[in-house]
């Protein structure tokens, strides 16, 4: 037997931040890892989710809308974000009781404010993430590895997703096929042969997972409310075939991988379109209706782009809590025979802090010179080592 290779990475302590398309708030872990055997262990010492000032949140919103904004907004926005991202990890280290010293660095996903992927030949891709990491740097006095995603699409890359490497370091299983299916504002699934099958992993975003819902939610109640929280409205609400039918139409769904997306096909431009063309629909039906859709896209990408269905689906991302959501996808993936059907949280990982989690993952290996993405997820030419490191002015005063 070929004895495995350890993942050289430098043992110990790492803070992973993210904030993802939701724009709900900053998640920051702070994350002991080490290798093991051919994989890695990560354990979360402590996880903290701290909310974006509601006038910064209308901002960024703001930003990512398609009208034109003033270059001077976005790098002011650049800034603020980065002193939220670096106030968090402040806060959760001080809550924590860890001493900073010991903290090897960060990995900060930042805020994407816009993603572009390729379509060729029209377009090479662009994204852009803000919350400048050496910023984050100078106010922890913590090595900061940010902007993971643009290496990957210099190589013609989707620049995402950029968490399968790290789902296969942590929870590839020695005899089943697993899916681990996030939930955040888009779903994006990593589907893991087992180890050691020749087999290729493979991941991509399936579509929305809460943003739609989220977007529905926020227009109908102007705003009171951000989230159907547990999803008690959907519950109450019927699926409305027509717009079912009108948004399953929607090419996205119809696109084989590697694919990415984000708000601009899923945002509030799409709400409000469907608000407007299907005026007389009550807002539960609106959500029953975009909670379907989330369900059935995933079973469907399953069904269609897999190369079997998943033995196991572990679930994690905001939408894992949401049980009404839960409850409908197990029931899809009932059709594909894939009866197992758990949260992340069963594998020790809390499901909320498993993107954060992930970025520390991520700036371990790229501080050892490993490459962070895998070129069948994201279509990148080869594997590249993601981000640039910024490094603290040592001796000075640490906030
Ligand atoms: N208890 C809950 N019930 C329903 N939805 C929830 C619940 N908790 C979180 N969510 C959903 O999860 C989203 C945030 O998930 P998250 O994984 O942070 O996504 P992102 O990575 O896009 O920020 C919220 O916007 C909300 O839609
Ligand atoms: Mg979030």
């Amino acid at each position: 037997m070929v004895k495995s290779q350890p993942i050289p990475i430098r043992a110990g302590l790492y803070i992973g931040l993210m904030s993802g398309t939701s724009v709900d708030g900053i998640d920051a872990a702070i994350v002991r890892l080490r290798s093991a055997g051919d994989g890695l262990k990560a354990s979360v010492l402590a996880h903290h989710q701290q909310a974006w000032p509601p006038e910064l949140r209308k901002r960024l919103l703001a930003v990512m809308a398609p009208a034109k904004t003033a270059t001077a907004e976005i790098c002011e926005l650049n800034m603020l974000t980065a002193r939220e991202f670096a106030g968090t990890v402040n806060n959760i280290v001080q809550k924590a009781g860890v001493d900073k010293s010991k903290i090897i660095a960060i990995g900060s996903h930042g805020q994407t404010i816009c993603h572009l992927p390729p379509s060729s030949p029209l377009r090479s891709g662009s994204t852009l993430q803000i919350g400048d990491n050496t910023v984050i740097a100078a106010m922890t006095g913590i090595c900061t590895v940010g902007n993971f995603r643009p290496a990957d699409m210099a190589l013609g890359g989707q620049g995402a997703p950029l968490v399968p490497l790290v789902d296969k370091l942590l929870l590839t299983h020695s005899k089943r096929t697993r899916c681990i299916q996030n939930l955040g504002g888009i779903a994006n699934v990593t589907y893991l042969p087992p180890r050691g099958a020749t087999r290729e992993i493979m991941a991509f975003d399936t579509g929305p997972a809460n943003m739609l819902m989220d977007a529905f939610v926020t227009l109908s109640t102007g705003g009171r409310m951000t989230y159907d929280k547990d999803g008690r409205l959907a519950a109450a609400g019927r699926i409305y075939k027509p717009l079912m039918r009108k948004l399953e139409a929607m090419p996205y769904f119809h696109l084989a991988p590697p694919k990415s997306t984000g708000r601009e096909l899923f945002g509030e431009p799409l709400a409000r379109a469907m608000m407007k063309q299907f005026r007389n629909v009550s807002c539960p039906d609106l959500l029953a209706t975009a909670l379907e859709l989330t369900a059935w896209s995933i079973t469907e990408c399953y069904r269609g782009y897999l190369p079997q269905p998943p033995q196991e689906v572990i679930l994690c991302g905001g939408g894992a809590d949401n049980p009404v959501l839960v409850d409908r996808l197990r029931t899809y993936l009932t059709i594909l025979q894939c009866y197992q059907v758990r949260n992340i949280s069963e594998y020790g990982i809390i499901s909320q802090a498993k993107e954060a989690l992930s970025f520390a993952v991520l700036a371990a290996l790229t501080l050892q010179r490993i490459a962070g993405n895998i070129p069948a997820a994201t279509g990148a030419q080869y594997p590249v080592v993601l981000g640039s490191v910024a490094t603290p002015t040592a001796g000075r005063k640490q906030s």
